[in-house]
């Protein structure tokens, strides 16, 4: 598919679309529209309920005078509430809609409407990157009935008065729907393919051509590092666990402290010896979101030559059962020193994390630590499908994630952590237990992690569980699966406060 950015100009064939605002208020180019068809929008609003609000839309097929298939009237809203998301979610339905429809072109030529603060530019890029965020698909496994699953849409044209400006802005924001794009592959491969060491392999090929230093860690070099928490989860498994460091020196001064970002990176999650039900297996492909956000947020920054240091540490591993395999009631030493009690080797994503802020505090002394984990059940249980989970002990950069995430779409929920909760997952014989009573779920994980942070370094934590993928497609910017979430709210977290 390819998206470009013009000039209005006469519309040939294919859609054409255009908006009104609420009340039926028609814009400059639906006006045009209506003269070019002999009057047939304004015929059409006659005999419809159309009336301008945001989603709905009106359709006009084959209209008279003109080669268009159809005119696609659609609802911008009132102009104050009219922005980038509404663009977004606007530019992925039509596109959906017209491309199931049959056609081959669209023109999207949506004035800004009076009122609205996006500039004609944004407005352009934002409805680009809504397209493209829609257009993705992953048919990699498919042999058959291909036709069926292919992309009828190919050439999207955006009618802009600033084409240039549409471009540069588009240039800021395509880095970020790649970056998902690689994120949705990794969550959407099957485990018998993406195993941590092909997974590390994928990482290097893709992100080392675009300047990003990656490293990768086997499993002799963390046994010398101390790191048996990561390990001790991988160790069931008959493929080796990973650790993959990934640098960008973006920043004028190379040797500032760099922002870092950890993932949890489980290429498949069977629970270990305290092992999952087969349906609570299913999906568990995906237990590695957090490693695939933290990747495709690290090729994001790369992309667009992000103006920061940033460092993304991804823990992979596979948990499998074994005779080899780590036991419930196993005492396992962390590399931060601290002993843990292994009451549950389904709750193996923290072990990882742990070492990971551990070896990432210690390597790096980051300005921050933010670590993204499908952590646990409890965080869907709690905010369902729409937020992710934020926990931290830092107020300010907490603050600033949650507004990254209300401006860019992907919205989360903080969460209360404290001793009351830490106490809970005080063990018998050790320093501390994996797993802590029957409620609090997401926030004992959280306190688990907490332990692992080292001299108040400012951290977050985001249990992503609900949101990394969807079964269905109730998400207007993703297809069914891998979602991406997570590039988006750390990029535009970097964007709006760390860059130079
Ligand atoms: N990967 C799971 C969490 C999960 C569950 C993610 C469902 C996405 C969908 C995690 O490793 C896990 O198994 N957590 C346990 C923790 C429990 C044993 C304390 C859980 O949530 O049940
Ligand atoms: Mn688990
Ligand atoms: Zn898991």
């Amino acid at each position: 598919m390819q998206i470009s950015f013009a000039a209005p100009q006469t519309v040939g064939a294919g859609a054409w679309v255009v908006a009104a605002l609420e009340g039926s208020v028609l814009t400059a180019a639906a006006q045009k529209a209506d003269m070019a068809s002999g009057g047939a929008i304004g015929r059409g609003l006659k005999v419809s309920k159309f009336t301008g609000k945001s989603g709905q839309t009106l359709e006009i097929l084959a209209p008279a005078g003109l080669k268009a298939s159809r005119i696609l009237l659609v609802g911008l809203g009132k102009p104050g509430e009219f922005d980038g998301a509404k663009a977004e979610n606007l530019a992925a339905a039509v596109s959906s809609r017209v491309g199931g429809a049959g056609d081959a072109a669209v023109t999207f030529e949506i004035d800004v409407p009076k009122g609205s603060k996006l500039k004609p530019a944004d407005l352009a890029a934002h409805l680009a990157l809504g397209v493209r965020l829609k257009s993705y698909a992953f048919n990699h496994y498919r042999t058959k009935n291909l036709d069926e699953y292919e992309q009828h849409l190919k050439t999207v044209t955006i009618a802009t008065p600033s084409a240039g400006d549409a471009k540069k802005s588009w240039a800021g924001l395509e880095p970020i729907a790649d970056g998902m794009f690689f994120a949705r592959d990794l969550v959407n491969e099957p485990p018998n393919v993406l195993y941590p060491a092909e997974f590390a392999r994928r990482v290097k090929a893709n992100l080392g051509k675009l300047g990003v230093k990656v490293d990768v860690l086997g499993e002799a070099e963390m046994k010398k590092l101390g790191m048996n928490l990561l390990l001790g989860v991988g160790q069931g498994s008959e493929k080796d666990s990973q650790l993959v460091v990934m640098r960008w020196d973006g920043a004028r001064k190379k040797k500032d402290a760099p922002v870092a970002f950890v993932g949890k990176g489980v290429c498949f999650d069977s629970g270990g010896l305290s092992l999952k039900s087969g349906g609570g297996m299913m999906g568990m492909k995906g237990d590695m979101g957090g490693a695939a956000a933290v990747v495709g947020t690290m090729q994001a920054l790369a992309t667009r030559k992000a103006r920061v240091n940033a460092v993304g540490v991804i823990g992979l591993v596979e948990n499998m059962p074994d005779g080899t395999a780590m036991r419930p009631d196993d005492v396992i030493n962390s590399m931060s020193g601290q002993t843990v009690e292994v009451l549950n080797t389904d709750a193996e994503g923290r072990l990882v994390l742990a070492d990971a802020l551990t070896y990432t505090q210690r390597t790096y002394k980051p300005r921050f630590v933010i670590d993204l984990a499908t952590l646990t059940g409890a965080i869907i249980a709690a905010l369902g499908p729409e937020y992710a989970g934020l926990f931290s002990n830092d107020d300010k950069l907490s603050n600033r994630i949650a507004d990254a995430g209300k401006a860019v779409g992907e919205p989360v929920w903080r969460l209360p952590m404290g001793p009351a909760y830490d106490k809970l997952i005080r063990s018998k014989i050790a320093d501390m237990k994996n797993i802590g009573g029957a409620h609090g779920g997401s926030i004992t994980a959280a306190q688990f992690l907490q332990r692992f942070i080292e001299d108040k370094t400012p951290w977050a934590h985001l249990d992503i569980a609900g949101v990394a993928w969807q079964d269905g497609e109730h998400k207007a910017l993703a297809p069914s699966w891998g979602t991406g979430w997570g590039v988006r709210i750390l990029n535009e977290l970097v964007a709006a406060h760390y860059e130079e």
